[in-house]
């Protein structure tokens, strides 16, 4: 890296922080819905109007806002993303992710105590917006998992630490004879039912309250573990090999869906650096693993066939088999 790539890369948390506070504060679900000048907007959502009036100045010469005359409009070409009502919404894993930039500002204090800032599980508003910000991000990855998994032939699968459950309702809707099953943390289950409503799924989708580290998942022929491992250190991570083990029946799949490490050196990719950092300023053993240290974890499990893709730049898929 120069110096000038430094300063560049350094400089590139302004442009962040204004599109991630302007999709909080809803300025940009307010123009998808309507354009309209600074003033007239700043008034609708009760904030500040010479506030307002900088940052959507800085969203125009970003080329997150245009203006139309004396209004600001959302371009076209983001609205699918900015819009909460849009079925290609972004909006909510931008929310997400005003959230980890407060715990990120504060990466000063955890490396000085290696202690983690407080998990957003604590407050019901940023859970909602976890979960729903994953559901934004797994529409992109649904259709790359399914399309390198066939799960025509197997009759259940299951969604461990599923959050809103994109991926099984995607399966679902994919592989007509399969039914499935959401297992997550008690305080999640209403905001998947809530997601699934209205996908016309009926008994096809069940949901399952329960703690991976504790509690042997439903019984199934298929599991997805996607997301889950990196909240876990090395114990975490051996108990909840043995609950899915448990529920799986012997030739049923294990489908490890992760950000990963290329080798247990760490050798990249960046992706999974930076994501590391975001599990340990989050949790107090997260972070990322290689496709090696899983497979020996869930092979002492009980599971081995291991195949190892790459679902896109960031994510990989390990696939394995329960042995009998
Ligand atoms: C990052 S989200 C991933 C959601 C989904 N699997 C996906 O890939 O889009 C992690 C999910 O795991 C759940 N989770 C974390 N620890 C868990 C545990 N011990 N048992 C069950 N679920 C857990 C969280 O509540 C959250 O819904």
């Amino acid at each position: 890296m120069t110096p000038e790539e430094l300063e560049e890369t350094v400089g590139g948390f302004q442009a962040a922080t204004i599109i991630l506070a302007a999709n909080h504060a809803g300025i940009f679900g307010a123009l998808c819905t309507a354009p309209m000048g600074s003033a007239e907007l700043a008034k609708r959502l009760k904030l500040d109007g010479r506030a307002v009036a900088t940052v959507t100045d800085a969203l125009v010469c970003l080329g997150a806002l245009e203006r139309e005359g004396d209004r600001l409009r959302v371009p076209l070409a983001l609205v699918p993303a900015l819009d909460r009502s849009s079925p290609a919404t972004h909006a909510n894993a931008l929310d997400h992710r005003w959230y980890v930039l407060q715990r990120w500002a504060r990466l000063d204090s955890v490396l000085e105590t290696g202690e983690p800032i407080p998990r957003l599980q604590e407050d019901e508003e940023r859970l909602r917006a976890f979960i729903l910000g994953m559901a934004d991000m797994a529409r992109r990855g649904a259709a790359a998992l399914w399309s390198a998994v066939d799960l025509s032939g197997r009759a259940h699968l299951v969604d461990v630490g599923g959050g809103p459950g994109e991926l099984a309702l995607a399966a679902l809707e994919r592989f007509p004879g399969l039914g499935a099953t959401i297992f997550d943390l008690p305080a999640v289950l209403p905001i998947a039912r809530e997601y699934a409503a209205g996908r016309g799924l009926g008994e096809r989708i069940r949901f399952t309250a329960g703690d991976a580290l504790r509690d042997d998942i439903p019984a199934c022929d298929a599991a997805l573990v996607s997301s889950l491992l990196h909240s876990y250190g090395q114990d975490g991570v051996r108990k909840i090999a043995r609950h899915v083990a448990a529920g799986l029946k012997p030739g049923g799949l294990v489908l490890i869906r992760e950000f990963m490490w290329d080798d247990e050196a760490h050798s990249g990719p960046l992706t999974a650096a930076l994501f590391a950092v975001n599990m340990l300023s989050g949790t107090p053993d997260g972070q990322c693993w290689a496709a090696s240290e899983l497979q020996e974890i869930f092979g002492t499990a009980g599971f081995g066939g291991w195949k190892l893709s790459r679902l896109d730049p960031r994510t990989s898929l390990l696939v394995g088999l329960r042995q009998v």
